[in-house]
């Protein structure tokens, strides 16, 4: 029988992380009340501290991402309305459909270099119901992840949130950022949070991913905004009672983990240059910008994954031929060391 590898390194996803022993001990002091009647004081600070870093009046804490996702597709947008996405993003790909079946929209897919879609292909999948006899839906919200997970964490340059927001304005489109990886843009680039969704109408930020909280998104936008998605959200399932555990967990996660991405980085750094020198992986170095490192495998992935597994390191084999490694709060120097090691000793059979 195979024997268990004796070390795991997990650089699966940066969704893995597991709260550490102080944000255990702030949940289990944290003030609670009944969220859905509006008075748990730790999730009225938790949304007003985000809204706040994002320069946004209003903030909604919810269960997850994709659930945040689906509550601003269905705020900004009517039933036959269509929403502009990039080909590989999140909202399209792996939330199952959730902006048809939720918002009852079609989707008009942009590609895009590394993740990041050029304006004039936004401008290009823009479809307005007006002066189309009808014929076509009616496009209403453009979407934007930021940073980009299938475009291997890349970041969105200012000039091109600016362009696709006055393209948005031009043809009367809401916009909305699934920023669930927001903080490790504005880590990297030092530009902050409420300059980078500057433009933006709706924003989603997550807190269980490289922040390392248990659960949690936080939608933030204008105050009217806000009030129609706490419909949305109840409608959905999400409204959550003495939800202030978690909201503490996410305030927790801002205050200690949220300036510690940038060793993340580094790490994710470290580990694509110690991969590009080996025999039949490739990576690009310029994409990786944040905590991810994308690995284009001669072989198949699937193969590469499970040979790796067998060593004790896990990642995600995203397609034939490409492997995802993300760092993240629990992945050290001597792992990206470890894992170089095996990766040389693999690539050499
Ligand atoms: C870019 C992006 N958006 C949204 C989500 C959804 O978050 P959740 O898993 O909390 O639903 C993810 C999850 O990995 C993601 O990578």
């Amino acid at each position: 029988m195979e024997k268990e590898p004796s070390i795991i390194i997990d650089l699966r996803s940066d969704t893995v992380t597991q709260p550490c022993g102080g944000m255990r001990e702030a949940m289990a002091r944290a003030e609670v009340g009944d969220d859905v009647n509006g008075d748990d004081p730790t999730v009225i600070r938790l949304q007003e501290k985000v809204a706040s870093l994002l320069g946004m009046e209003a903030g909604l804490f919810v269960p997850s991402g994709t659930m945040s996702n689906a509550v601003a597709v269905r705020t900004h947008t009517q039933p036959g309305d269509e929403i502009i996405a990039e080909e590989h993003s999140h909202l399209y790909v792996y939330e199952g459909g959730g902006y048809a079946a939720l918002s009852g929209c079609s989707i008009a897919l942009v590609p895009s270099e590394h993740g990041i879609v050029a304006p004039v292909d936004v401008r290009n999948r823009i479809r307005k119901a007006e002066g189309s006899r009808s014929h076509y839906p009616n496009a209403s919200l453009i979407c934007i992840e930021n940073t980009s997970n299938r475009g291997g964490g890349t970041i969105y340059p200012m000039e091109v949130l600016k362009e696709i927001s006055e393209i948005s304005r031009e043809y009367d489109c809401r916009m909305h950022m699934d920023g669930a990886r927001l903080f490790n843009a504005v880590v990297a680039t030092g530009i902050s949070a409420s300059n980078m969704v500057e433009g933006f109408d709706s924003v989603s930020v997550c807190l269980s991913k490289g922040l390392g909280a248990p659960v949690g998104s936080v939608l933030v936008g204008s105050k009217n905004f806000i009030e129609q998605a706490h419909r949305w959200r109840k409608l959905f399932g999400g409204g959550m009672r003495q939800a202030g555990i978690l909201a503490e967990a996410g305030i927790y996660a801002l205050d200690y983990n949220l300036p510690r991405l940038a060793a993340d980085h580094l790490r994710a750094k470290k580990l694509a240059q110690g991969i590009e020198p080996l025999e039949g992986l490739t990576v690009c170095l310029d994409e990786v910008q944040t905590n991810m490192v994308y690995v284009m495998t001669k072989g198949s992935a699937d193969e590469w994954q499970t040979k790796l597994s067998e060593k004790g390191i896990l990642c995600f084999a995203i397609n034939e031929n490409t492997l995802r490694m993300v760092t993240h709060l629990h992945i050290n120097d001597r792992h990206i060391e470890d894992t170089l090691l095996i990766l040389s000793e693999l690539s050499k059979v």
